[in-house]
């Protein structure tokens, strides 16, 4: 099954008076990582907000494949593959790491049941576990056990030694890894991170690049905003830039780095004077 795009078309959203995005267009292709940079109050978020539908678009609309999603809720799109991670993680601190995965990995699965009978989009969110089971012994299920699905992000994120771990015992880095893990077991078309490396240490932050990289190369798109500037410069194929709404600048990295309008809007901020310094990307 071939993997789908995610598009934003000429996005807008006014608060009052303020137009937080103004206009923005956005591919983000499978097996890609776009990265989403801008000073403070460029509209990053609130971009991120419109693309995960936790906010809706004034004007414009989100598109992943070829279905519009601007009007649906963010469980939905995650259903149909575009999945996000949480600056705050987002796991039941109650059950085990194994446990957390699987919500993950079933919820998608239902939304694979509920196209194969037919349903909306609605619907697939209550299929019941006996449909699930029924089309599994019919051979109707494409992918596999769920169970099998967690055991292979366990095994290759490093988590099988603390799978049965309860999630809310977890430090920081751990947690964060397992909330990537959660979402990589809903077998996303797109992923949206927002601020992944917060919190993590110059160590976990590179193998959080390692595994970015690794699972774009497996097929899956990556959008990803971070005040990490060097994360997202090192890390990424393509950026956006954006400031005061407008997207100024987009391309590879080294072009947009060396973009005359994000120069001038960046060197007087010292933490992308420093990426500027940083050497070619990857
Ligand atoms: N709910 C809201 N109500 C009113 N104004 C808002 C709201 N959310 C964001 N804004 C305004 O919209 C603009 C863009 O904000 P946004 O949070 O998207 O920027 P950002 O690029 O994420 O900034 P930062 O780097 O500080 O996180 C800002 O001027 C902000 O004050
Ligand atoms: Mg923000």
């Amino acid at each position: 099954m071939s993997r789908h795009v995610l598009q934003a078309v000429g996005l807008v959203r006014r608060y009052g008076g303020l137009t937080a995005v103004d206009h923005v267009d956005l591919v983000a292709p499978p097996g890609m990582i776009t990265g989403l940079i801008g000073p403070n109050g460029a509209g990053k978020s609130t971009l991120f907000s419109l693309l995960t539908g936790v906010e809706q678009p004034d004007e414009g609309k989100v598109v992943l494949g070829s279905t519009d999603i601007t009007r649906m809720r963010p469980d939905i799109r995650s259903r149909r593959g575009l999945v996000q991670t949480f600056q705050v993680p987002s796991l039941f601190p109650t059950l085990t790491v194994a446990d957390n995965l699987l919500v993950g990995a079933e919820n998608r699965r239902r939304d694979y049941a509920g196209g194969l009978l037919g349903l909306s989009a609605q619907g697939r969110g209550r299929v019941s576990h006996s449909i699930e089971r029924g089309l599994e012994r019919l051979g109707l299920a494409p992918k596999g056990p769920v169970t099998q699905i967690v055991e292979e992000v366990l095994d290759s994120l490093g988590l099988s030694d603390v799978r049965d771990t309860i999630a809310g015992t977890l430090p920081t880095g751990a947690l964060r890894l397992v909330e990537f893990a959660r979402a990589l077991c809903a077998r996303p078309d797109i992923l949206l991170l927002d601020e992944p490396a917060s919190g993590l240490d110059s160590e976990e932050t590179a193998k959080l690049s390692q595994l970015l990289r690794r699972t774009a190369a497996g097929g899956v798109g990556i959008v990803i905003v971070d005040h990490d500037v060097d994360l997202v410069f090192s890390v990424v194929d393509q950026v956006y830039a954006m400031v005061g709404g407008r997207v100024v600048a987009s391309g590879d990295p080294q072009t947009v780095r060396n973009d005359p309008t994000v120069r001038s809007v960046y060197l007087a901020q010292a933490p992308l004077a420093a990426a500027g310094q940083s050497g070619e990307a990857r």
